[in-house]
């Protein structure tokens, strides 16, 4: 509880855009991911891996991939992680930008943004991502040429987060052409 404090008041202290998705919607987020066996799901901006908890889980015979550049979240899902008994290894936690990493081995993402980061991670996820990846953005939309498959309504009142789920697939047709 005092780590958990402690967290929470630096975060607000350096400013960080951290806000955690409520527990209440981790089995939608879940269920929405739909990961399977061998698959390999990053959660960009991974907070305090809670997400990747969550799916971990439900399928531990995949691989999982937080990463986020914030110091004071990667710690803390470190230790949150070894306190909830994640094997470890089971859930990979890298310090470092998205941006700078390579995703080409991707089956499933998951992120919860704000749309400017969206809109600049479009690009990347247009030249890593191979067809048949499955995103899933919690609450925000990419840019409107990047079209979802699906929209998840989690009927939770205004003003709460994790009201909606946008579920995208990136396909050999719907590769999303961004003009810079
Ligand atoms: C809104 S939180 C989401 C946390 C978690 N995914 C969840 O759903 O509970 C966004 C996180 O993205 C991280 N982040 C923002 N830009 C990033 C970047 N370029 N590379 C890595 N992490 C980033 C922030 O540090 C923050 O922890």
């Amino acid at each position: 509880m005092i780590i958990g404090f402690m967290y929470q008041w630096s975060l607000f202290a350096t400013r960080a855009p951290f806000v955690e998705i409520p527990k209440e919607v981790l089995g939608d987020i879940v269920k929405a991911l739909d990961v399977k066996p061998g698959s390999v799901v990053y959660d960009l901006g991974s907070g305090d891996g809670r997400v990747l908890e969550a799916c971990y889980r439900v399928q531990s015979d995949a691989k999982y991939v937080g990463i986020d550049k914030a110091i004071v979240p990667h710690v803390y899902a470190k230790l949150r992680l070894r306190y909830r008994k994640i094997p470890s290894g089971a859930i990979k936690l890298l310090h470092k930008n998205f941006f700078k990493q390579d995703l080409s081995d991707a089956t499933h993402v998951y992120v919860y943004l704000f749309p400017g980061l969206l809109k600049s991670l479009l690009p990347k996820l247009q030249k890593d991502l191979k067809p048949g990846t499955r995103v899933v953005s919690c609450d925000f939309e990419f840019p409107e040429e990047f079209k979802p498959v699906q929209v998840i309504d989690l009927n939770r009142p205004k003003g709460k987060r994790g009201r909606r789920l946008y579920v995208y697939e990136i396909t050999n047709h719907q590769i999303p052409i961004i003009n810079e």
